[in-house]
């Protein structure tokens, strides 16, 4: 059985989906597998924001098969470790985890690096490109500390 870790934000078509990919990348396949997931509707079935899949492409990243899906009950159960990017998912998807054992899954994705601080990762859906960029940057760099954790306890 492959470890599962799930990464959600609000709409799955800017944040989670570069985070599955990069996350994914650091990670044997065999023993891990990733998946994102929004909060949100309003983007089920569709691939990411094409800013999101560029920003990954520049880095040797294939994001553009994904597609969104909305965080749904049964992930509680499915997932062992579920990152959320900012303090509004955290508070969302914490609201649809009841058991205890549910809500200890989540983790704001960047107390891994800025532990305690509760930084959110910015949603960039509205803002200028180098949003995507910066994201890129912040999730790459979490995500090292992520895989690193993650290999040394399951690999
Ligand atoms: P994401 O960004 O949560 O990083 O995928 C968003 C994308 C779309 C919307 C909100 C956030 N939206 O409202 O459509």
């Amino acid at each position: 059985m492959p470890v599962k870790i799930l990464m959600v934000c609000l709409g799955n078509i800017c944040r989670s989906p570069l985070a599955e990919g990069i996350l994914a990348s650091k990670l044997p396949k065999d023993k891990f597998f990733v998946d994102s997931a929004g909060t949100g509707s309003w983007h089920v079935g569709h691939c990411p924001d094409k800013r999101s899949i560029e920003v990954a492409k520049k880095y040797g990243i294939n994001i553009g098969e994904q597609k969104g899906r909305q965080i749904k009950t049964s992930d509680f159960d499915e997932f062992d470790y579920i990152y959320v990017m900012d303090n509004s998912n955290f508070n969302d998807v914490s609201h649809l985890a009841k058991r205890p054992e549910h809500k200890n899954k989540i983790h704001l994705i960047l107390n891994e690096l800025f532990p305690d601080e509760n930084v959110d990762v910015p949603d960039p859906y509205y803002g200028a490109t180098n949003g995507f960029e910066n994201v890129y940057q912040m999730l790459d760099e979490v995500t090292d500390i992520i895989a690193d954790k993650l290999i040394k306890k399951y690999v």
